[in-house]
């Protein structure tokens, strides 16, 4: 851009603007047992028909399906129940930030997620009393083991993404409304970004930010040269613009952000089967054995490893 004394005052104050829009201070820094003070436990009735059952905080503990350790801190589902047909499903959580967001940033450390036939686990944002109108950034989520990853949006109609651009995964739907079922983005880029073979490199991290022009998602494995020392070392001040390209962009281009998202609080969930990882070409062309529910009511072995461990949740405004 041309020096101009009559511009040159807003060059700089563009500048700034943008420069401050990636920085921000840390909020809430979540580790181990503070992690029982930053969330509730849900004991709801699955929305989307799971094979699970939620248990309360107190249940979870009783049964070790939450505990910390040191920083790092658990929540799993039941891995020795044998479920029968007629009763409730599979024990599991789900818990729920107690403090909503707008413009934010959140880092997930993630050391394991879970894995397992019929598993449906995810990290992801919403007003739970306002869906779709408040909005829904889901940025881990899949089904089956199957890789990898997918972030996706859910709102009210009238917001769409573009096909392509500003990021390193691929789109595989641009309609964000939740009526056409969401825009998503897969990170065909990293096998390595859900499942099997993101426990298989120890986990990594996952960072989402949200402003008014575009909700952005990051991964890292654990040991990449790319991570930022930012978000490895769990900086309590970070610039988002030195992260590098995300691996799904979602600009405002043609959603308005501000008006098609409202304060969401952070959810962590894991169903089993339900409208997704249980639709059954869905099961069977994971090569999951059986059909779903009845694995899973079989099974309890086999959800050895359905479980999420965290390292730190850092949220940053
Ligand atoms: C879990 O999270 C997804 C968002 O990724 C949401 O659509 C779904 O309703 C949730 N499922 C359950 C069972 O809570
Ligand atoms: C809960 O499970 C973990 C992991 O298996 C184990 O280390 C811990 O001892 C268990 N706690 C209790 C109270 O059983
Ligand atoms: C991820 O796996 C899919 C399916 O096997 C494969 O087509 C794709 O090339 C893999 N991506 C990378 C980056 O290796
Ligand atoms: C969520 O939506 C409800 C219903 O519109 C609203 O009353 C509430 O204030 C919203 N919560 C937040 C945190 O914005």
């Amino acid at each position: 851009m041309k020096f101009s004394p009559s511009t040159g005052a807003l060059t700089v104050a563009s500048l700034a603007g943008s420069a401050l829009a990636g920085t921000y201070n840390v909020a809430d820094n979540i580790v181990g047992n503070g992690f029982y003070n930053s969330f509730g436990f849900e004991a709801i009735a699955d929305p989307t028909a799971g094979r699970v059952n939620y248990v309360d905080l107190a249940t979870a503990q009783s049964l070790n399906l939450t505990y910390t350790n040191g920083n790092s801190f658990v929540i799993r589902a039941d891995d020795t129940t044998v479920l029968t047909a007629s009763g409730p499903g599979r024990n599991s959580v789900r818990v729920k930030s107690n403090t909503a967001y707008t413009t934010h940033a959140a880092i997930f450390g993630i050391a394991h997620m879970p894995e397992g036939c019929g598993s449906w686990p995810a990290v992801w944002e919403t007003n739970e009393s306002n869906w779709p109108a408040g909005g829904e950034v889901d940025i881990v989520e899949g089904v089956n083991n199957v890789a990898p990853n997918q972030a996706t949006l859910h709102t009210s109609p009238g917001c769409t993404i573009p096909s392509s651009g500003g990021m390193l995964g691929t789109v595989v739907s641009t309609n964000c409304d939740s009526n056409a079922n969401g825009c998503s983005i897969q990170l065909t880029e990293d096998n390595n970004s859900f499942g099997p073979g993101f426990n298989g490199v120890g986990g990594g991290w996952y960072a989402v930010e949200r402003t008014n022009s575009a909700i952005s998602v990051w991964f890292w494995e654990r040991g990449s040269t790319s991570v930022p020392s930012q978000v490895s070392s769990g900086a309590s001040s970070i610039d988002t613009s030195t992260w590098g390209t995300p691996d799904a962009y979602f600009p405002s281009t043609s959603c308005d952000i501000s008006t098609m998202f409202d304060a969401n609080n952070i959810i962590i969930n894991l169903t089993f089967c339900g409208s997704w990882a249980g639709k059954a070409a869905t099961y069977s062309a994971s090569g999951c054995p059986s059909d779903c529910i009845s694995y899973v009511n079989a099974n309890p072995s086999a959800f050895t490893n359905a479980y999420f461990e965290f390292n730190a949740i850092n949220v940053y405004t």
